[in-house]
This record gives C-alpha cells, sequence and structure tokens, in this order.
C-alpha cells in the first residue's frame, strides 16, 4: 500500500510548483498599453473635460477595448466594449466598486454620507438599501406620480401658449425648469421655479455644484501640487459652494421642522428621511448632514439627467424626422387621441420605448458613467489592473461597438423592436444606467419622469425648427459635467397638432 505520506511528497511540489507559476503569471501580465505620458502629470496636458469621452473612443481604436492613461499620478483604465464591460461587472464588480475620493465630490456630499460617491462597504450598502427601499421603489415612485402629471400639464398650457403666439421655444431652459420643478417638489414637497431671486439662488448654486463635482482639481491627480488649486481660487469657489448649499439645506430643513408649517399634504422625500431618523430602524444612524448628503445626491443626480435626456431625445427626432413622424403616429392612434397621457398608456407605445431606448444609446447624459476605482489587483482581458487604479467605463464606445451595432452611428429605433436588449444592467451592450453593485438606483424615477414628459409633447404638438435652421444645423456639442447637457440650446417651434389637444 503506498503511504499518504509518500502521495504528499510527491504531489506537494508539483502543487507548489504550480501555485509558483501562477502567482508567476499574475505577476508577469502587462498594464495594459496606452499614450506616453510625461513625468508627473501623465497624460493631463492631451486631456479635455468636456471632450474625454470622445477622446477616449479614439485611444480604444488606436490601443484596443482595455487601455491605460496616467491622470497625474493615478493610473486609470479605460474599458470600452461590451465584452470586457460584461467581464468586468460580472466577474470583478466588487473589486471595482469603490469610487475615487476626489476632493469636489467628497466636499459636497458630506464626506461621502451619501450614494454616489461613498466608498463601497457597509455603510453604503446601508445607505443605498434603505433610499432604494423607502425613496425610489417603483411603489413610492408611482406614489408622486400626480406631481409628474400636474406639472407636465402646466409645461403643455406653456407650450400652447408659445404655439399660439408662434413664439420660439428654448427646450434646455424649458425642459430643466420642469424636471427641476418636478424632482423639488419631489423630494422636498415644494418648487423653487416660482419666485425670481430664490429661483435664481437656487439654480445658480445646483449648477455650481454640477461644475464642483466635475471640475478637475490638481490636489486629487498630484497631491504635492495641490496649493495650485488654492492659487487658481478653485478650493475658495468650492468652500463657497458648500456653505451656499449648506445654509440652504438649513433653510430647508428648519421649513419642514417648523410646528407651524400649513400643510403636510406634500409630503417629500426630505420628510421620509426625517421620519427614518426618528424611527431609528436602520443600522445608519440618520444625522443632519447625511441628510442633506442625500438630498442633495437625488436633486443633482436626477434633474440633470432627466432634463438632458429629454433634450437629446428631442435633438435626435428633429435631426430624423422620419422617425419624428412615426413616433407621433403610434403615440397618437394607439394612445386614442387622449388630450393627456398617462403613465399607463406608455406601456401601449412598443415603437416610442424602442426610441427611448435608442436615444440612450446614442445620446447619453453620462458617457462615462461614474468612475470607480480599484479595491485590489485583478485580473481583465490578459492584464492585471493594480488596486487603486481609477476605471472609466466608456459607455459611449461601448454603445458603438460594431461587433455588437448594426450600423451603430445610425438613430434606428426599430432595432430594439424585436430585440430583449435593455438598460437593466444585465446586458452590456446598453449600460446607459451602469451595471453591477453600483447600478443607478434612480431607473424607476428617470423612467417615469421622462416617458412622460416626452410622449406628452410628442402628442400634443408637432415641431419645427425656427426659419433658416436646417435639421444639419443641429449641433451634439456638449457642455462637461457629471451629466452631459447638450452645450448650444435647442430652439424649436411648437405648433398644436391638428388633434387640437390643448
Ligand atoms: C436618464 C436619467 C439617468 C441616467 C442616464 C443616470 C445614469 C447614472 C449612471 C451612469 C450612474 C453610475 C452607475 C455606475 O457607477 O455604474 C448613476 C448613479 C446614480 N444615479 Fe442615476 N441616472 C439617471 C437618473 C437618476 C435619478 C432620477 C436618480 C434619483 C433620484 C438617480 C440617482 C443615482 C444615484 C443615487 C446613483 C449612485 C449609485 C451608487 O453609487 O450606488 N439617477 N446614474
Amino acid at each position: 500500500m503506498v503511504s499518504p505520506l509518500l502521495i504528499l511528497c510527491l504531489v506537494l511540489p508539483v502543487l507548489l510548483l504550480f501555485f509558483f507559476q501562477y502567482r508567476r503569471t499574475l505577476k508577469n501580465l502587462p498594464f495594459p498599453p496606452g499614450p506616453r505620458g510625461l513625468p508627473i502629470i501623465g497624460n493631463l496636458h492631451q486631456l479635455n473635460n468636456s471632450l474625454l469621452y470622445l477622446q477616449l473612443y479614439h485611444l480604444s481604436k488606436k490601443y484596443g477595448p482595455i487601455f491605460s492613461i496616467r491622470l497625474g499620478l493615478r493610473p486609470t483604465i479605460v474599458i470600452s466594449s461590451p465584452k470586457l464591460a460584461k467581464e468586468l461587472f460580472k466577474d470583478h464588480d466588487l473589486v471595482v466598486s469603490d469610487r475615487p475620493i476626489l476632493l469636489g465630490q467628497q466636499k459636497l456630499s458630506y464626506n461621502g454620507l451619501e450614494m454616489i460617491f461613498s466608498p463601497y462597504g457597509e455603510f453604503w450598502r446601508e445607505i443605498r438599501k434603505l433610499c432604494v427601499v423607502h425613496v425610489l421603489s417603483s411603489r413610492r415612485v408611482s406614489r408622486f406620480s400626480s406631481i409628474r402629471k400636474f406639472e407636465v400639464k402646466k409645461m403643455l398650457k406653456k407650450l400652447s401658449g408659445h404655439a399660439s403666439s408662434s413664439k420660439v421655444t428654448n427646450l434646455n431652459e424649458l425642459l430643466m425648469s420642469l424636471t427641476s420643478t418636478i424632482i423639488c417638489r419631489i423630494v422636498f414637497g415644494r418648487s423653487y421655479e416660482d419666485e425670481g431671486a430664490e429661483r435664481s439662488r437656487f439654480h445658480g448654486m445646483f449648477n455650481e455644484c454640477q461644475a464642483m463635482w466635475a471640475t478637475f482639481f490638481v490636489s486629487d491627480y498630484i497631491p504635492f501640487l495641490g496649493w495650485v488649486d488654492k492659487l487658481t481660487g478653485l478650493r475658495a469657489r468650492l468652500e463657497q459652494n458648500f456653505k451656499d448649499l449648506d445654509n440652504f439645506y438649513e433653510e430647508v430643513i428648519d421649513e419642514r421642522m417648523d410646528p407651524n408649517r400649513k400643510t403636510q399634504e406634500n409630503e417629500g422625500i426630505i420628510d421620509v428621511l426625517f421620519e427614518l431618523q426618528k424611527q431609528s430602524s436602520s443600522s445608519v444612524e440618520l444625522t443632519k448632514d447625511h441628510i442633506k448628503a442625500v438630498l442633495l445626491d437625488m436633486l443633482v443626480a436626477a434633474t440633470d439627467t432627466t432634463a438632458a435626456t429629454t433634450v437629446w431625445a428631442m435633438t435626435a427626432l428633429l435631426q430624423n424626422p422620419r422617425v419624428m413622424k412615426k413616433v407621433q403616429e403610434e403615440i397618437r392612434t394607439l394612445g386614442g387621441k387622449k388630450e393627456f397621457l398617462e403613465e399607463d398608456d406608455i406601456e401601449k407605445f412598443p415603437y416610442f420605448k424602442a426610441l427611448t431606448k435608442e436615444v440612450l444609446r446614442l445620446y447619453l447624459p453620462a458617457p462615462l458613467l461614474v468612475a470607480r476605482e480599484t479595491k485590489e489587483a485583478f485580473k481583465i482581458g490578459g492584464y492585471e489592473i493594480p488596486a487603486k487604479t481609477i476605471v472609466y467605463v466608456n459607455a459611449w464606445a461601448i454603445h458603438r461597438d460594431p461587433e455588437y451595432w448594426k450600423d451603430p452611428e445610425e438613430f434606428l429605433p426599430e432595432r430594439f423592436l424585436d430585440s430583449t436588449v435593455d438598460f437593466y444592467g444585465q446586458d452590456f451592450e446598453l449600460i446607459p444606467f451602469g451595471a453591477g453593485r453600483r447600478i443607478c438606483p434612480g431607473i424607476p424615477m428617470a423612467v417615469a419622469s421622462l416617458n412622460l414628459i416626452l410622449a406628452n409633447i410628442l402628442n400634443s404638438f408637432d415641431w419645427e425648427l425656427p426659419a433658416g435652421v436646417r435639421k444639419e444645423d443641429i449641433d451634439t456639442e456638449m457642455l462637461p459635467g457629471l451629466a452631459q447637457h447638450k452645450k448650444n440650446p435647442l430652439y424649436v417651434l411648437a405648433k398644436a397638432s391638428n388633434l387640437n389637444l390643448i
């Protein structure tokens, strides 16, 4: 009989050999290729914040679906194909579920006391669960449907006024004001759109916050040159923005806490959060700062993305009159020529639903998703990625991958009619809301608002470009920001449709 000791003596060296061989291969794997950078600043001098997604798309053509750049001293990889996105989110999601700690984002999120910028871990899990269950669930979203309906009707009336006086409409302004009103009423139980000075204070603060979230601070990438941010005045701007937002939140909270407050009718997310604070049933003890940080998440993540997507949808439709005609025909025929389309009606419109997917494929409000950071080293696509590497997922490039999309640059809603591909994070060729653990939790709210607004403006009006403007003149330039807006406003002429709906 062969002794177990002898077996061990024979097998152990072989196992050890395999183990060290494996470790060596892991160690020997290269870092993804990429453009050469300069000492210290890396590739920063070659990159432009407002065109980053496009520059990275072109670099992926040269260096492949996974490549590297250096942002100052921070190694960064860029994923640009559905195949690698799938590998990343399916096999390594845990390793890449952190966010990089960036100065502007941390300051304005009360050091990550919320969802978007908090590092992956127990706190993030709890706060996300809390928000998803109590604030962002489909049930909660449908409870706010009367607000959406009321505000969309109000906007249609305004457009009707423009139509009867042939006044040109600035769609960026109109839709931003609409989504901001809807979200403010959902979040605070009131809006800030009506009163002049208060309205401009509110918009000024939140636009600045968007800018600060997306601004490049030298301290983040070359810490020993952090003093440059003081010299350029960026640090002072950030502090000022934080103070303004904090004061605003104090006022809002005082208003909600006022025992003489007239009515409880307009319950907003803020009230839900204070209620949760009282109950303290979760393992996160909600402080006032948590509440302020979460409110900011909701406002900034929801308002700009929804408004930007609706403007992009109208941009796409004005550039593609064939699709505009087809979708209007569907809505008006299957919608039963109703004066106002309800959220449930939209379920009857397959072409409309395909259209929104196609808009989110080609005109993304978040082309690079939101940056991730690796917790530990891992292997992907034949490369080894060390811990603390920034990860960009370039959805812009992924949504144009010719291996997955036929005629990728064509705006063709038909491609979704007989397809099961959807944007809920399971189909890695279509990820406008991201994927994996950190996928956007606001999808039900985003879809509800987007559908209601778009279906109704298409139902009630025919749309034309102002005199002298051709469809070829409509540009698709983007503004930098966490949510990317169309840079130049979209000016349009609303014509009351011959349905005489309003
Ligand atoms: C068309 C509209 C929207 C788009 C395109 C969008 C897109 C995104 C994307 C790309 C991410 C990053 C996902 C990732 O890292 O993989 C994200 C995260 C997030 N979104 Fe949205 N979003 C939209 C609307 C909303 C709305 C309406 C809300 C909520 C009220 C919301 C709340 C959030 C939050 C809280 C996160 C952070 C999640 C986390 O890090 O755990 N978003 N969104």
